[in-house]
């Protein structure tokens, strides 16, 4: 996602993932048995970049402005460019990851809105087939047999290592999804990590249930897992203990940071609450068993539920059943709604659905087949003193900031039926490249006007490796979408420029996947003149700089085997967020907007994102594909 809030300073994650990534005796099992022989980020050329640079913002620039923006960059050639790329190399050299603590920083700990809709994306599940209490808690106590099932494989490092194509992938994210933690702090938050073979690793989740917390242990008095049925019984037991609702202190975690790490600083000052905190920070998830579920008009089942998992709903709904500084929260809501929430300093949605998909996998097995494990505890009700009259002063106003954000989203997930992935492919082209030019033209149709374009690309080939920007609007695409919206041109023509801008986005792909995309690098130029005391280049303060880094659409892909969905909000208040999972025959997209901006429509750009489908297809096959 396109949520980078790039401030002035750098400093340094708590917990240190570079040390993560050296220490040897960390990493034996096979999961991480090519980490160390995988490639080191490169910095890419600067020539390659600003001629890179250049040609994407064409498309959004009047030539006036693009002759300005040229100059900008010729300037930043002589100088200040070369000197920076120098200490960048230099950067590079000594660390495992130039880009990985720096990213980190700015992306996430240092960003101080909200993490609830704008940083923290949910994953809507497959409706399953519960309709009362008693299936909602057998269908948890399975998830949880399921997930503790994949945790074996991360805590014994024998989850095979992930390849694209042929490139064996980064599997750190894992490492560090089932036992992190996001703490706010003033200005900048911090980020722990209780890993499997280190001491005390996590042996608890934390349930939550009519928004109190709840500590279960996973596991009986030889470590063995509890089984499906006991944990049922766990879960009867805290549903059982919390009758009625709490005081919903789990919305001061869908706060500003600021705000947030203010009442947070109160909240230590009580022994009892600090140990319940540390309960939470150390457990290996949040399950969150939901109590009400909106209603939803016939079609608007599965947005009411990417709602539940992108924000709970508001006060009035599951908004507090929430602790959102947790890495991963499991949400299993009434009426077979379910799904997850997670936190993302740590990792990109794909580990994220990898799990899902194992979770679901395992969920459909019927038979039970663990054991009873001895010595179980009952399940320990978390305290929290709040004594100082300004935090429940505090808590008042997170419920008005909750209910205006939740107010202010609009988000619908569309499931596009008529084709899938294997559409584009029989083309011979890219599914993903294809989608990409699908939402361009959805765009221009409605604004008459090509716009910023984020997409994510995985740069997990590399060591510590996170994600480059993808950025999906060219001249290629621009071409096309106007071509499609002219009615003088051919279907062949059409088809024409749809091929070319598909080659062109594809192009891009398969360099930013290998480390030579421009957006991380042109930021790392500006980060390594702030650390060395210089001033912000005149290139990051050009106006194409900002334009190009306001992201009207903010778009990634996430695949997944069930039919599951991850939403996330836009990145700027005019923008859409859009995910979405391409199956073999049928496309899920979850679209979201802010209503407070009267230009955007999550419905309206579905509709425009559907009509492009059609018409791409219908040029395609009105017309012959050139030999060359
Ligand atoms: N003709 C026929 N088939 C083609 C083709 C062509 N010209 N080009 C690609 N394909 C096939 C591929 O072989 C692949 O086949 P598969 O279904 O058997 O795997 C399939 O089409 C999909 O390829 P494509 O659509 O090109 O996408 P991709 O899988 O290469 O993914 C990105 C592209 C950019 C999404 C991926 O590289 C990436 O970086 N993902 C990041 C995801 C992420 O981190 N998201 C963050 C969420 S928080």
């Amino acid at each position: 996602m396109g949520n980078v809030c790039v401030k002035h300073k750098v400093h340094r994650v708590s917990c240190n993932l570079q040390r993560m990534q050296t220490d040897g005796k960390l990493f034996v099992g096979r999961m991480f048995s090519v980490q160390d022989s995988l490639p080191k980020l490169p910095v890419p050329p600067l020539e390659q970049t600003l001629q890179k640079y250049l040609r994407s913002v064409r498309p959004l620039l009047t030539d006036e402005e693009y002759v300005n923006t040229q100059k900008v960059v010729e300037d930043f050639k002589r100088d200040p460019g070369p000197k920076l790329q120098s200490l960048l190399e230099k950067r590079a050299q000594k660390e495992t990851n130039w880009l990985s603590d720096w990213w980190t920083n700015t992306a996430y700990l240092e960003f101080r809105q909200p993490v609830t809709v704008n940083v923290s994306p949910g994953v809507v599940f497959p409706k399953q087939n519960y309709t009362d209490k008693e299936g909602q808690l057998r269908f948890t106590a399975k998830l949880i047999s399921g997930l503790l099932d994949y945790k074996t494989m991360i805590d014994k490092q024998t989850l095979p290592v992930e390849k694209m194509g042929k490139q064996p992938l980064c599997m750190m994210q894992y490492y560090k999804i089932l036992c992190g933690c996001r703490i706010p702090g003033k200005k900048k938050d911090s980020w722990v990590c209780y890993p499997p073979d280190e001491a005390n690793p996590p042996k608890h989740f934390v349930v939550a249930h009519n928004n109190a917390f709840f500590f279960l242990e996973a596991y009986g008095s030889n470590n063995q897992a509890l089984s499906t049925d006991q944990l049922y019984e766990q879960l009867k037991y805290i549903v059982y203990q919390s009758k009625a609702p709490e005081v919903p202190i789990g919305l001061l975690t869908t706060e500003n940071r600021n705000k947030w790490a203010k009442s947070y600083e109160l909240l230590l000052k009580d022994k009892e609450t600090k140990t319940s905190l540390s309960i939470i920070q150390r457990s290996i998830c949040l399950i969150c068993i939901d109590n009400k579920l909106p209603d939803s008009a016939p079609g608007e089942e599965e947005s009411t539920a990417a709602k539940m998992m992108l924000h709970g709903g508001g006060s009035q709904f599951n908004s507090a059943n929430r602790w959102c500084d947790k890495t991963l929260q499991f949400i299993v809501g009434k009426n077979g709604v379910c799904g997850l929430n997670y936190e993302h300093t740590t990792a990109e949605g794909p580990p994220i659905i990898s799990i899902v998909d194992h979770i679901l996998d395992y969920c459909g097995k019927n038979e039970e087949t663990s054991t009873p494990s001895p010595g179980i505890k009952a399940p320990r009700k978390l305290n929290f003193n709040l004594k100082f009259p300004e935090l429940k002063e505090n808590i008042e106003e997170a419920v008005d900031n909750i209910d205006s954000l939740v107010k202010d989203v609009d988000l619908n997930v569309f499931k596009f039926t008529e084709y899938g992935k294997n559409f584009p492919k029989s083309q011979k082209l890219s599914p993903d490249s294809y989608l990409q030019m699908a939402f361009q033209l959805a765009y221009y149709r409605l604004y008459s006007k090509p716009c910023a374009t984020y997409e994510t690309a995985s740069l997990r080939q590399f060591q510590l490796g996170r994600t480059d920007t993808i950025r999906s609007c060219s001249m290629e695409s621009l071409e096309f979408s106007k071509g499609m919206m002219d009615s003088t041109l051919s279907k062949q023509k059409k088809a024409e420029l749809l091929r070319k801008a598909v080659a062109e986005h594809k192009n891009y792909v398969a360099e930013a996947i290998k480390g030579q995309g421009i957006d991380r690098h042109l930021l790392g130029l500006k980060l390594i003149a702030l650390q060395n005391n210089m001033k912000v280049p005149a290139l990051h303060m050009d106006m194409a700089y900002s334009l190009s880094s306001h992201h009207n659409i903010s778009t990634s892909q996430v695949p997944a085997k069930h039919e599951a969905c991850l939403v996330f909000g836009p990145t700027v208040p005019d923008g859409y967020g859009v995910c979405y999972n391409p199956q073999e025959k049928q496309i899920i997209f979850g679209v979201s907007a802010f209503n407070c901006c009267p230009e955007t429509e999550s419905r309206k750009f579905i509709d425009s994102i559907r009509q492009s489908l059609y018409e791409m297809k219908t040029v395609l096959e009105g017309s012959v594909q050139s030999k060359l």
